[in-house]
């Protein structure tokens, strides 16, 4: 039976897969063949498009000269082992286009990837060519709180709304938009969802027991898009939910807790991907308590996962959050390397090792993590963050992925991208809530799309995903115009934010709008470390804190030296004068005030283009990214003049093209 399209609750914007997008395919004769849960849900798309453009689907049929438009064949390929569970090939020839597969996603991507080419599916002769994802875990971490957190409400850092996910303190009752979500979500090409907070509360932590029921109705209404699921879970679990007096991972009673607890995570949920664990982080719980390290975390639970083929993604994001700012010796971006580069070589097979791109915490602009590039003997997990924490919480347009492209095409040595060293995955922490447009800011659905996108490859131009999440969602009319205010959003940010690499100057707690000293005397080691003189955090190794001696040559070299170090980060490893003349030839004075002022400008030019799409784009959706325009400009003006005026009133240098600071 053809499983039916999810239906969309009232009001809902339909994001990249509105009804015309399914106007070609709807529109011709289609011929299913194969069986399996997920021909099911291809049969059902392909028969809701069918029912809308007048086209006909036909199942088990044999193919015909010509008797067909599109025929999408499970199981029909000579090469299985080549396709594997998710790749498919796609030609055409004498008039028919083909999709084959040898799994059931396979099938379901092939489709999605004739919907993303429309006509030009259809038309001229296409030779055989085969498509499966670079990396096999493409996978959202939502920070979905069950219960309202008191400081954090329902989502942490969501800019979105409530959780997809959980409402009223409990799984929603009618999952179909869940339905609709993991439909969009294998659109681009994600096959994963950790569907709560690694900050695991109370209430959150029994998810893995008494209330796994509720996530087992999760797993089944994202199932039928290939998309499973996957659990936070607290270290602390033995202790807090089997009342054992220890949660050591060597000790056996704890060991049999894990392997018991995950047999009856298996029985609720048979295709459960794994677990992820945030531990001796920000206050949570880990092996240090116990005097046992990370690796001896989490082969505990990599154990426990082992005979039910589930992995366990373990984070890297360790450090001291209590530090004094008086101490000088030690520097937070170092410590994912510190800690998890002696481990390399100790994790078990089914252990990921999961790390943020950057060394400190999702910022504008950081350098890619060295410990990504010194793990040769672990599996690694590359960790974007979707939602917008630190780049304008959706409020402010910030298209990532000329970001993300970046940090997945570096290189810390010339055989390997980041892109091919996260065998373990590509990792989003998502931007997606319950509100009509599924990111709030309806623009920032570019970035969830992107996201995917480039997980499947990693080395796809950024700009192509772009367009093409244009021509989905918006149609033909908008697009040049759409391309033009996302393109180059995030170099906007950057400009008219934190600059040079320093990051941070955020508000403190909520990190939304500008405070330049916000966190210059926490104790959170985020320090810009700016007097008089100068600005920028010494991590040399001749004269700092050392960091830049964890890259590969030649980075370490490059990033030793102001001469050498690119602008972009010159902040992040040197503290300079205001003086220093940068490789772009201005002082640094001149770059903060010139950036600042840039930064605004771009902003009021992108908000005149959107208000010249009026017309061609939905009224509704138009209104939503206009008024969100109004908030991003104030917002980049408050920071200009916040930064502009504190930087001149410390330097004293004025700005040489006399504009007005405060
Ligand atoms: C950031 C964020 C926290 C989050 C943490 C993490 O610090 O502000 O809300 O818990 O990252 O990645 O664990």
């Amino acid at each position: 039976m053809p499983l039916p399209v999810p239906v969309l609750p009232e009001g809902v914007d339909p994001a990249w897969l509105p009804p015309a997008a399914f106007r070609a395919v709807g529109g011709r004769r289609t011929l299913i063949r194969g069986s399996g849960p997920l021909v099911e849900t291809v049969h059902g798309e392909v028969a809701d498009a069918c029912r809308r453009f007048g086209g006909r689907v036909v199942r088990d049929a044999e193919p015909g000269d010509g008797a067909y438009d599109l025929v999408l064949d499970l199981g029909g390929a000579d090469d299985p082992e080549l396709l594997g569970e998710e790749g498919f090939a796609f030609a055409r020839a004498g008039g028919t286009t083909t999709v084959t597969a040898s799994g059931g996603r396979g099938l379901l991507y092939g489709l999605f990837h004739v919907v993303r080419l429309g006509e030009a599916a259809f038309t001229g002769e296409r030779a055989r060519e085969r498509q499966h994802p670079a990396l096999a875990l493409r996978m959202l971490d939502h920070w979905d709180n069950v219960a309202v957190h008191p400081v954090m409400g329902q989502v942490e850092r969501g800019y979105a709304g409530g959780s997809l996910f959980w409402e009223d303190g409990r799984a929603r009752g009618d999952l179909e938009r869940v339905r609709a979500y993991g439909r969009l979500l294998a659109a681009c090409g994600i096959n994963a969802v950790a569907v709560n907070n690694v900050n695991v509360h109370e209430t959150e932590a029994r998810l893995l027991t008494d209330r796994i029921g509720e996530v087992a109705a999760i797993a089944d209404a994202l199932r039928p898009y290939g998309v499973r699921t996957h659990l936070s879970v607290s270290f602390a679990a033995p202790v807090v939910l089997g009342g054992l007096p220890t949660a050591d991972p060597l000790d056996e009673t704890v060991r049999g807790w894990w392997a018991e607890a995950t047999g009856a995570v298996y029985e609720a949920i048979p295709d459960f991907g794994g677990y992820v664990v945030k531990a001796d982080s920000e206050g949570r719980p880990g092996p240090f308590a116990y005097g046992r390290s990370h690796a001896d975390g989490a082969n505990l639970l990599a154990a426990a996962l082992e005979p039910y083929g589930g992995t366990v993604h373990w984070r890297a994001f360790v450090y001291d959050h209590c530090q004094d700012w008086r101490d000088r010796g030690t520097d937070r971006a170092r410590a994912a390397y510190d800690h998890f580069v002696p481990l390399d070589g100790a994790f078990a097979a089914n252990a990921v090792l999961q790390v943020k791109h950057g060394p400190i915490d999702f910022q504008v602009r950081e350098p890619v993590s060295p410990l990504i590039g010194a793990m040769p003997g672990t599996r690694l997990a590359v960790e974007l963050q979707a939602t917008q924490e630190y780049t304008g919480q959706q409020r402010h347009v910030c298209w990532l992925g000329p970001m993300w492209s970046e940090v997945l095409r570096f290189r810390h040595r010339p055989e390997s991208s980041v892109g091919e060293l996260a065998r373990g995955g590509l990792i989003a922490v998502s931007n997606a809530g319950d509100d009509p447009f599924w990111t709030g800011h309806p623009l920032a659905q570019a970035n969830l799309y992107t996201f995917g996108r480039l997980a499947w490859r990693p080395d796809a131009d950024p700009g192509g995903i772009l367009d093409e999440w244009i021509r989905l969602t918006f149609g033909p009319g908008p697009e040049a115009g759409l391309h033009a205010v996302l393109d180059g959003s995030w170099r906007t940010y950057e400009k008219y934010t934190a600059p040079l690499g320093v990051g941070f100057m955020v508000q403190p707690g909520h990190h939304y709008g500008p405070s330049v000293d916000g966190y210059e005397y926490s104790p959170w080691g985020t320090y810009h470390f700016a007097d008089r003189d100068g600005i920028g955090v010494d991590r040399s190794v001749a004269t700092g804190t050392g960091y830049a001696g964890q890259y590969a040559k030649p980075w370490a070299e490059l990033y030793e030296s102001p001469d050498t170090c690119p602008d972009e980060l010159l902040l992040f490893f040197h503290h300079v004068s205001y003086g220093h003349t940068l490789n772009s030839g201005k002082t640094v004075i001149q770059h903060i005030y010139d950036t600042h002022f840039e930064g605004v400008e771009e902003v009021e030019e992108a908000r005149e283009v959107w208000d010249s799409l009026a017309g061609l784009v939905d009224p509704v959706r138009h209104a939503r990214v206009a008024e969100r325009y109004e908030e991003q400009l104030r917002g980049a003006r408050e920071w200009r003049d916040q930064i502009n005026s504190y930087f001149l009133r410390k330097s004293g240098v004025p700005d040489e093209r006399g504009r007005r600071i405060y």
